[in-house]
């Protein structure tokens, strides 16, 4: 139960230790209470002067009134008849008791306690004790006629602390409430001024966690002070690009569904019609093509789900050691059947090994696109070269056909999603080139396109070798 109530107080004291309201009025605190312990301790010493300094002013009238009583008769002895009032102004109400000693110079007592503590230095005060208590004393020298040698006397005056102490407190303590007014009022200044130049933050909080889920449009960076308008202006700036990602996701979508619908109403109808037929032949024939459009959608499936594989964050970021002469041979080879019916001659050229740190299977799905669209692409009796090349720290391969290449006004579109140059016939989705480009950008590469010599298209990647 109580650990409990421990548990939560320390919960507490942390969460409170984390906000920035706190940890300011800390520091104000903290900074204002050391200055007034300073202050505290120097009007402490400040009020003790200013008491002794009255009490010694007293002692010393107190003396001078003595001394100016004594007096001397025919035979040369002095003698004091001490005026009640020199002892009454030690009367403040503290109830304060007096002592006094008057002495020849020689030092035979002529009146008053003969053990009061002589001070040192005449007319400075000391404090001493005297019959057990505390008292503040000065002794003052006086001449006297008439007296023989060299006709001196001295008077000291003694008097209890209560009355000096009473004043150094009351000294010390209008100054102590008149410091801790201070602190209150300075506190209380200290939370509006937080509260109220807080506000503005609170409010920027209150209006980024009211927002729906969907509402991306920039907030207004005057909302808030200076100091965190380039949070604002951030947290806009991050909101645009969700946006923007938001819009590229729907479209993507949007596109993919549409892609899928074409292919899977024609292997509906496919289906129907070989269902109806009679005839064996026609029937074997509508199968044939319901065999091609299902490896068309399956194919088209398979690229969007390498594209959102290629995407950055979608897979765990690997780095194999990827040889990519040994890749591009053994795609070739993958491809070497389809590539002799159309009659077409392959080549690689590649010195030795070209080994990139990357994850391998995106690295060869970028290979297996180039060199699919150089055969598809390509007509017959065509030919296609691949080479694979190092140099200045980056791993070059290209991939270059005699087809009818890309004109150069679309040579960045065919790396847009679903693009395809108008009156294509091979089929296609439109994804190949930019999964080559979604897998280039994660490696830190770059990839373009140029006309190959005599007409036909050359693909270049450059790959950093790390
Ligand atoms: N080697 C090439 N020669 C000529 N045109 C090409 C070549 N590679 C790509 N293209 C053109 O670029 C378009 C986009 O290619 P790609 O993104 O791979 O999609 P797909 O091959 O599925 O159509 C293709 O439709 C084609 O028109
Ligand atoms: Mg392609």
């Amino acid at each position: 139960m109580s650990s409990n109530v421990l548990n939560k107080v320390g919960a507490t004291i942390v969460k409170l230790s984390k906000s920035l309201r706190v940890q300011l009025l800390c520091w104000v605190l903290f900074t204002l209470f050391g200055a007034i312990a300073f202050n505290l301790y120097d009007s402490f010493w400040t009020a003790d002067a200013t008491a002794k300094l009255v009490t010694d002013r007293t002692l010393l009238a107190s003396a001078r009134v003595i001394a100016e009583a004594v007096q001397v008769d025919e035979g040369g002895n002095a003698q004091v008849d001490v005026p009640p009032a020199a002892l009454e102004m030690f009367d403040t109400g503290f109830g304060d008791r007096v002592f006094y000693q008057v002495t020849t110079a020689w030092g035979s007592l002529i009146s008053g306690f003969p053990d009061v503590p002589l001070p040192v230095v005449q007319r400075v005060g000391e404090d001493r004790t005297f019959h057990g208590a505390g008292v503040r004393i000065m002794m003052l020298e006086h001449p006297v006629v008439g007296l023989p040698a060299d006709g001196a006397i001295s008077v000291t005056v003694a008097v209890t602390h209560n009355s000096q102490y009473a004043m150094r407190r009351q000294l010390w303590f209008s100054d102590f409430s008149k410091q801790f007014i201070l602190v209150f009022v300075a506190s209380l200044v200290t939370i509006l001024g937080l509260q109220w130049g807080l506000a503005p933050a609170l409010r920027l909080r209150d209006a980024v966690r009211e927002r729906g889920r969907n509402r991306l449009d920039p907030l207004p960076p005057e909302m808030v002070q200076t100091e965190f308008r380039p949070l604002v202006h951030a947290l806009n700036d991050h909101m645009e690009r969700v946006q923007n990602q938001m819009a590229a996701q729907r479209r993507f979508v949007s596109n993919a569904a549409h892609q899928l619908r074409t292919p899977l109403a024609l292997i509906s109808t496919q289906a129907s019609v070989a269902a109806r037929e009679k005839d064996a032949d026609r029937r074997d024939e509508a199968l044939v093509a319901l065999r091609t459009s299902t490896r068309q959608i399956s194919r088209l499936a398979s690229q969007l789900l390498t594209l959102s594989r290629a995407e950055p964050g979608s897979r765990r970021p690997r780095s194999d050691a990827t040889d990519l002469s040994k890749a591009a041979r053994e795609i070739l080879e993958a491809h070497a059947e389809e590539a002799l019916k159309c009659n077409i001659d392959v080549g690689l050229e590649a010195d030795g090994p070209v080994v990139v740190e990357g994850d391998g299977t995106m690295l060869r799905e970028m290979l297996v696109n180039l060199i699919d669209n150089a055969i598809r692409y390509t007509r017959e009796n065509g030919r296609i070269t691949v080479t694979v090349r190092q140099a200045d720290g980056y791993a070059i391969v290209t991939v270059e056909d005699n087809g009818p290449g890309i004109p150069q006004g679309e040579r960045e579109q065919v790396f847009e999603r679903f693009y395809r140059i108008i009156g294509t016939e091979a089929e296609g989705s439109g994804l190949g080139l930019s999964i080559v480009r979604e897998v280039v950008d994660g490696t830190g590469g770059g990839v373009s396109l140029d006309e190959a010599e005599g007409g036909g298209l050359v693909v270049t990647v450059r790959l950093p070798i790390r």
